[in-house]
């Protein structure tokens, strides 16, 4: 199989072609979603609540990101891997460098850190150091205690201008990626139409360029609580292949989500 890259990304994004993305965070499951046809991967940070049961992905090491990265590149040889620099691992632009070595060894070919402009110098000195960079924006999970709780963002006119101009200063530093967490999708719209990177929606509606839900998400495997935008896939029976290639279909489609699974 060929190698996914940034340049495949860039490519769907002027054909208009959207594309779905999942977490992984071990071998098994990655060579099943490669397999079905699924062509980027996230070694998120979120497998601190969903592999290791707590209540925030703020515990998350680099070295667990390294670990599982490791795992999900052997199941996956192919997929474009991006793997999230975890809670105060990018606090400063040299600690950023680092961690993104640590990371990018065990197998990513990009990195994921979360936050606005404040980081456009972190986003600069990696990409020069030759770390492509995913931003993420709008709900972050690790402010989780700024934001008093799992909320959506750019709500109001203010904060969404604000997350518009993030994300237009981090594309100037070198961003070539971003997800975009919880916002309205009108906001989300404007988002991808004004940056020529590709844009991955998480909550934030079907004018992305692509989707991506955490694997737990996408097969109802969601504990207490279930986010407004998350789908069970295998709930129309069938078994994980299938519920894997009827995600797929319906983002390539522009079924999922709808606006059941979105915020207005
Ligand atoms: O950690 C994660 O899984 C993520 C996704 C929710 C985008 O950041």
């Amino acid at each position: 199989m060929k190698p996914t890259t940034l340049s495949h990304l860039r490519q769907w994004k002027q054909e208009q072609r959207k594309f779905a993305t999942i977490t992984a965070y071990d071998a098994s499951f990655a060579q099943l979603f490669e397999e079905q046809g699924i062509k980027v991967l996230l070694v998120g940070d979120s497998l601190g609540m969903t592999l290791q049961g707590h209540d925030s992905t703020l515990p998350v090491t680099v070295a667990d990101v390294a670990y599982h990265t490791r795992a999900v590149r052997r199941g996956a040889p192919a997929s474009l891997l991006l793997a999230d620099l975890p809670f105060m691992s990018y606090a400063t632009p040299e600690l950023a460098c680092q961690s993104a070595a640590e990371v990018m060894r065990a197998g990513a070919n990009m990195v994921k850190i979360e936050g606005g402009s404040w980081l456009c110098e972190t986003v600069k000195m990696l990409v020069e150091r030759a770390v492509p960079v995913c931003g993420h924006l709008g709900l972050t999970p690790q402010s989780v205690n700024v934001f008093g709780g799992y909320k959506v963002q750019g709500r109001d006119e203010l904060a969404a201008k604000q997350l518009l101009i993030d994300a237009q200063n981090l594309e100037l530093a070198g961003m070539q990626l971003l997800v975009l967490e919880c916002v309205p999708t009108e906001l989300a719209r404007q988002v991808t139409e004004a940056l020529s990177i590709p844009v991955i929606g998480i909550g934030a509606g079907n004018a992305t360029d692509g989707q991506i839900l955490v694997m737990h998400d996408a097969l109802g495997i969601t504990g207490g609580h279930t986010p407004k935008f998350a789908k069970n896939f295998l709930a129309q029976g069938g078994d994980i292949r299938g519920a894997v290639q009827l995600y797929i279909r319906e983002v390539e489609q522009g079924i999922y989500p709808d606006e059941a699974h979105s915020f207005n």
